[in-house]
């Protein structure tokens, strides 16, 4: 009884309270109080400021604000304070709103507020009102992604309460006030999130005392300088994010078992020296991320102990060589991402066997070794396989067949041999990324084969033995990328390949086979979104096909090609490649080419193209590359060459130029190369104007032209890039035009390596790509007199030095002898005299020497690399004497030693070697591709480097290349 009173008392009092509340809002002290009218009203007001966009499907908080039921405290997002009523906590995020907001909104009458988040909305490029200092109790503010732009205030370090600052992925700005302000101001931070902000400044040291950080997200702020080693040790960090600051610098340093991190991302920022092995100690790391960063040293065994590991991503470091031997009790890990990081051996099962929870193996770009093992079945989460350029042998295993969330199989350049039935590969219904070129597979297509349900956007079936097009391609209307280089495909390319995907494909690489033509005409090339076509090395006949005018790269190099170009290539507004070099293309060049504003690879070697070279090169000239060699170019060379002003290689050798020798482009301040070779190169070369000319240039060939007088000496001083080099990167000069383009599920980069032919060691060399630190002067074959003057002894990275056929006179100077990198050294057919100075004995790397008909006399210098050498280096000097040579010298000529102070080091420790011996003969040129791949990218919003393939080679030999 007692108890059904006191329930109808009870609801009394309910009925009571929604009545007062209609009256006023009411203070009872023991209940909750109802939402105070001005409050309520500032929210309507700012509802009523916003349009809700219906086109986003997320659910509209907002939405539920209405002015009937005025006790706002209950409405969707709001949070009153028990005791006042007053709104404490606004959180609207991703609700689709849309509009602007400024200082007068009423959002800021509320200022009671502590919590306020606003992310994931539209405020279409409002700045953040100043008006945000009137919520000075603010403990956590939260704009991510919101549409605010401009600068951020300094009124928002008015709010000392902060607790959380979230302004993430907005194009904001963070000058002035700077990231020191934000660190000396706000000082109870246990979050700070600036991603995508642009910051631009360095990380302050302050930062590392505000002890209650437990995030810090600073991810692509164009952060620079060193980064401060006390943040990773704050003492309740859990989540550190600094990657995509390239220029931000930093060592790891050590850590003790009390640290509470568990994310560390510092991808693509510039981090270097050893990952300490303490790091071993990081019992809650669950995401460890240094993609791309400079870490070198050992991987530390110690990370055997981080088994909290879901994600790791050590891809892309300088590692020294090691193992997998510290994987295997990581058994939480999903994402392990090891590309290119010097590893070798097997793949043993000790060390992924057991991590069944893997979504993602990726050890691309190592030296590993062995089979792929059948057991990686066992491991039924896979959906990415990853092991492109290892060394990996054997047959792909049939196991394969039953990784049925497979998405991405990827064995590109490995020594795989043997047959797979391509009926293996149809059960992995969602694979669309399949890559099986440069092994030595043979894939068997049978014909019926029927692949319906796999749409692929990435099939590369290079070198996989095909003598057809495969049929069952005329189902694949997504692909965007469709590699059949390197195979046995001959004949028409049907009407139906050009059909294919017709909307999306963007890659179409078909060199190295025997495809002869086009079955449709006279648009062979139909795709609308072709960027990159490839056609090197077929034997395609008739005139030039035009590409669509989405082209970026067009390359038919090494192919029968006849008639002229035609006017319709210069429409291609894209074009940035352009290479038509080795066919038997003929007539003028078009006058139109210079629209090809885009332009910055012409490759024309190797045609019969004739008539004076046009002006084609205006002014805005992007051209990073010429080489219009061996054609039968006449008149003088365009003065309108000095408009490409990033021009770094000039190659019109072997053709009809007659000019004097073009000193005027000494002022492109990029150039590097420059071949003039075999052409009608007259009068003397003088002296430059100036002392800054050529300031880059290393590599010159005017071989066999018409120049006489002296030896430019003057020049010789200031080849400034032929003094000195910087070995400590082995890279290939190329065009930095890259392309960075979406493909569906990920970003494309590209690159050209530029080319050159040049005589090295006495035989004309192709080169496929020049070494960054190549030196070389060719003045061979011209009327040079007098003597060779000692101040060539400062072009010390020379390494081919070559005078000769001319009529030099006079002694060889001994300074020759501090060219200590000199490979290659060719004085013949001129009229030296004296004797060979002995000291080019210590010239450790010479392969190379000829001095055969001068008037050299006295004895051969013996020892180290002149043990090497042949009669023919000497022959035709009637006075030289001693081994190789059958005449003996007389007593009085004892062969000399070398004295000691020019001993040059012996070695291996010296980087050209190397280089050198990368040196590749052959057609054409290299195109660098790298696919940057989404999939990954996606889920960890970084966006580096997963693979790089040459495309183009006739060899299909790979290319290392780095982002670096
Ligand atoms: C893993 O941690 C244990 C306990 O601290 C330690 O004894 C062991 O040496 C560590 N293992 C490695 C490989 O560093
Ligand atoms: C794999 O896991 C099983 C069960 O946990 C364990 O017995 C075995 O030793 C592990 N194998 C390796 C190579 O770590
Ligand atoms: C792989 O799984 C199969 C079936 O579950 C099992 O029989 C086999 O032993 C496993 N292989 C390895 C190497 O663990
Ligand atoms: C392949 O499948 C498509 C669609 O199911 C069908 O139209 C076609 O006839 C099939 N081709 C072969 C060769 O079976």
């Amino acid at each position: 009884m007692g108890s059904s009173l006191s329930f109808v008392m009870f609801t009394q009092f309910l009925f009571l309270l929604s009545l007062l509340s209609l009256v006023s809002a009411g203070s009872f002290s023991s209940v909750e109080p109802l939402c105070h009218d001005d409050e309520s009203f500032a929210l309507l007001q700012f509802k009523e400021s916003l349009i809700i966009n219906q086109s986003t499907s997320a659910y509209s908080k907002i939405s539920s604000w209405m002015a009937q039921s005025s006790d706002c405290c209950t409405w969707d997002g709001i949070q009153c304070d028990e005791n006042t009523g007053h709104v404490i906590s606004l959180d609207i995020s991703n609700s689709s709103l849309y509009g602007s907001i400024n200082s007068s909104s009423s959002l800021f009458q509320l200022v009671h507020l502590q919590k306020l988040n606003l992310s994931i909305n539209n405020f279409n490029h409002s700045e953040i009102p100043v008006g945000v200092r009137r919520l000075s109790k603010l403990t956590h503010l939260d704009l991510s992604y919101s549409g605010f732009s401009g600068k951020i205030p300094s009124e928002i370090l008015q709010l000392s309460k902060l607790v959380s600052l979230n302004l993430a992925l907005n194009p904001l700005k963070l000058h002035k006030p700077g990231l020191r302000s934000i660190a000396e101001k706000l000082t109870n931070l246990e979050e700070l999130i600036l991603s995508e902000v642009d910051i631009s400044s360095t990380v302050p040291s302050i930062l590392a005392n505000l002890s209650s950080l437990t995030t810090i997200s600073l991810i692509n702020c164009g952060l620079h300088g060193e980064f401060p080693t006390g943040i990773f040790q704050l003492p309740n960090l859990k989540s550190l994010c600094v990657h995509i600051n390239p220029k931000l610098t930093g060592r790891v340093p050590e850590f003790n078992r009390s640290s509470p991190l568990e994310v560390l991302r510092l991808a693509g920022a510039s981090f270097s020296g050893k990952l300490p092995d303490s790091m071993g100690n990081l019992q809650s790391l669950y995401e460890l991320d240094v993609n791309s960063c400079n870490f070198a040293g050992p991987i530390p065994s110690s990370f055997a102990n981080l088994t909290k590991l879901t994600y790791l991503d050590l891809s892309e470091n300088i590692f020294s060589l090691g193992t997998l031997s510290w994987v295997g009790k990581q058994t939480k890990l999903t994402m392990l991402l090891l590309a290119n990081i010097s590893l070798y051996g097997d793949i043993p099962f000790s060390s992924i066997g057991n991590l069944t929870k893997l979504t993602s193996l990726v050890l691309g770009q190592n030296e590993l070794t062995g089979p792929i093992p059948s057991w990686l079945a066992n491991l039924t989460q896979l959906n990415t396989l990853w092991f492109s350029d290892n060394k990996l042998c054997g047959p792909i295993p049939t196991s394969i067949s039953s990784l049925l969330s497979l998405q991405v199989l990827d064995l590109f350049s490995n020594n795989l041999s043997g047959t797979i039935e391509f009926d293996l590969i149809r059960k992995l219904n969602n694979l669309f990324h399949l890559d099986l070129s440069n092994n030595n597979l043979s894939l068997v297509i049978h014909p019926s084969t029927n692949s319906t349900f796999q749409k692929f956007k990435v099939l590369a079936l290079g070198s996989c033995n095909l003598s057809d097009f495969p049929e069952f391609l005329r189902n694949q209307d997504q692909l965007e990328i469709l590699v059949l280089s390197q195979n046995n495909i001959h004949g028409q390319i049907p009407k139906w390949i050009s059909n294919l995907s017709i909307d999306t494909l963007m890659f179409l690489i078909m060199s190295g086979n025997s495809l002869t033509g086009f079955d449709q005409t006279p648009n062979p090339f139909p795709w609308r979104s072709l960027q990159f076509l490839n056609l090197l090395n077929n034997k395609l006949q008739g005139a030039l096909p035009i590409p669509p005018p989405s082209i970026f790269s067009y390359s038919v190099s090494n192919n029968m090609l006849t008639g002229d170009i035609s006017q319709m290539i210069c429409e291609l507004s894209s074009l940035s490649y352009l290479d038509v070099s080795y066919n038997n293309l003929s007539g003028f060049l078009p006058h139109c080419l210079g629209d090809l504003k885009n332009l910055s690879v012409l490759n024309l070697q190797y045609n019969n193209f004739h008539g004076s070279i046009p002006q084609i090169f205006m002014e805005g000239c992007k051209l990073g590359m010429i080489t219009l060699s061996q054609n039968h170019f006449e008149g003088p060379l365009p003065r309108s060459l000095v408009n490409c002003t990033i021009l770094e290689v000039l190659d019109i050798g072997n053709n009809h130029i007659i000019d004097i020798f073009p000193s005027w482009l000494g002022i492109l301040p990029e150039l590097r190369v420059l071949i003039l070779r075999s052409n009608g190169i007259h009068g003397f070369i003088g002296k430059p104007d100036r002392i800054q000319r050529f300031p880059k240039l290393q590599i010159i060939d005017v071989s066999n032209n018409n120049i006489s007088g002296k030896l430019p000496s003057e020049y010789f001083q200031i080849w400034k890039a032929m003094q000195s080099f910087d070995a400590s990167h082995l890279t290939y000069m190329q065009a930095n035009g890259q392309m960075k383009k979406h493909v569906s599920y990920g970003w494309l980069l590209m690159s050209y390596a530029y080319s050159m032919t040049l005589t090295n060691k006495g035989i004309m060399t192709k080169y496929l790509q020049i070494q960054d630190f190549l030196v070389a002067i060719d003045l061979s074959g011209n009327k040079f007199e007098g003597e060779i003057p000692k101040i060539l002894g400062n072009l010390k990275a020379l390494h081919m030095l070559n005078f000769s056929n001319n009529i030099l006179t006079g002694f060889i100077p001994s300074s020759l002898a501090i060219l200590t990198n000199l490979e290659s050294l060719d004085l013949s057919q001129n009229m030296l005299v004296g004797e060979i100075p002995p000291q080019l004995v210590g010239l450790t790397f010479l392969a190379f020497l000829n001095m055969s008909h001068n008037n050299l006399t006295g004895p051969i210098p013996q020892g180290k690399q002149f043990l090497t050498f042949q009669n023919s280096s000497f022959n035709g000097n009637v006075e030289l004497c001693g081994s190789p040579l059958s005449k003996r010298c007389s007593n009085s000529e004892d062969p000399p030693t070398p004295p000691s102070n020019f001993e040059a080091k012996q070695g291996s420790e010296f980087p050209f070697e190397f280089g050198w011996k990368v040196v590749a003969m052959g057609y054409g040129c290299g195109f660098i591709v790298g696919v940057f791949v989404g999939q990954i990218i996606i889920t960890r919003k970084s966006g580096w480097f997963i693979k790089s393939f040459v495309i183009g080679h006739p060899t299909g030999r790979r290319v290392k290349w780095r982002r670096r």
